[in-house]
């Protein structure tokens, strides 16, 4: 039935109206914080390309844990700068890490908040790739070990949720059968599944000093026009045992958290990275768009396309503006 008997500005001429027949909400219960931990105590050094982060010591870290937690946020996800690099990254291993403390801090001072734990080694690594260097490239299988290390570590210091970053071949399996054969079958693995070969990590790479000190990353994160192959590399992690599947970057690729939301029925995270915070920010900042609203549109689009969770730069801010 057309014009004019249907009219669908009907249903949107009041905000009451609106509001009832609103198809997708956000919640605080969607997002999930990323924090940069560092060394030190009383450390909170800003993030110059991601205005509004800082790297923190473990104390901040957990006084923003507290915070978030207090904002409606039920997670966060660590990342940790090391005291010092080295070829095999073996800091991401210590257990008296950055990361590792703050885990223990957080599981103690704001018990129900859910920790996420970002196991990738390219923080911890001199040369700064996400594995270990044979001859040009990073070697996979050398690499599965490392990883292990790393996500065994998180394990003990009491992560919920261990999150592989690093796109090797294998690794989700690799870690799932290592957790469980060290007692620790009740920590969950969030796979970043498609992760790809993106030019928004830019100021993330900042915040973690983790950039690539030669070459890049393509020969192991994905090549941004491929679609089939995100669905192949998010088959294979559930098949190994991912009990969540991400996309990354999130606002790119809305188009494949469709699809592997309809292909998989699986809970699924995408990250909206860096550089996409970065980019509202800067806008926001230099007065050319409206900054909360910007953010809570591209937000709710995550949402809409598929994603049960969001990692957002945002989400403490976001959390508190819902809550009203
Ligand atoms: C580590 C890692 C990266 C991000 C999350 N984990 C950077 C990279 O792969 O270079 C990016 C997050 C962001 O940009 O917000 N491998």
């Amino acid at each position: 039935m057309a014009f004019p008997i249907n009219r669908p500005r009907r249903l949107r001429r009041t905000e009451t109206i609106r509001r009832m027949v609103r198809e997708t909400r956000l919640s605080p219960d969607d997002l999930i914080a990323p924090m940069f931990v560092c060394p030190g105590r009383g450390v909170k050094k800003a993030v110059e390309s991601m205005p509004g982060v800082a790297q923190m010591s473990v104390d901040n870290v957990v006084a923003e844990a507290r915070e978030t937690w207090a904002a409606g946020v039920p997670a966060l996800i660590l990342f940790g700068i090391p005291e010092r690099k080295d070829p095999q990254g073996s800091e991401a291993w210590n257990d008296n890490g950055a990361v590792q403390r703050a885990i223990r801090e957080i599981k103690e001072r704001v018990p129900s908040m859910a920790v996420i734990t970002d196991v990738c080694m390219c923080e911890y690594t001199d040369h700064g790739h996400c594995g270990a260097i044979v001859g040009t490239d990073v070697d996979n299988d050398a690499t599965l070990e490392l990883l292990v290390r790393s996500a065994l570590s998180h394990a003990r210091a009491g992560a919920d949720i261990v999150a592989p970053s690093d796109m090797m071949d294998g690794r989700v399996g690799a870690i799932r059968r290592a957790l469980d054969s060290n007692g620790f079958s009740h920590v969950a693995i969030m796979a970043y599944s498609a992760k790809f070969a993106s030019a928004f990590y830019g100021p993330f790479r900042e915040a973690a000093e983790s950039a690539p000190q030669f070459g890049d990353r393509r020969s192991y994160q994905m090549d941004p026009p491929n679609g089939d192959e995100a669905m192949r590399e998010v088959a294979l992690d559930l098949e190994e045992g991912a009990d969540i599947v991400m996309i990354k970057p999130a606002l790119p690729y809305l188009d494949l958290i469709w699809r592997v939301k309809h292909e998989f029925n699986a809970p699924l995270a995408a990250y909206n990275v860096s550089g996409e915070y970065s980019m509202i920010r800067a806008a926001g900042i230099n007065g050319w768009i409206d900054e909360q609203r910007a953010t809570l549109e591209v937000l709710t689009a995550i949402k809409r396309a598929g994603a049960d969770l969001i990692l957002t730069y945002f989400a403490k801010d976001v959390a508190r503006k819902l809550r009203g």
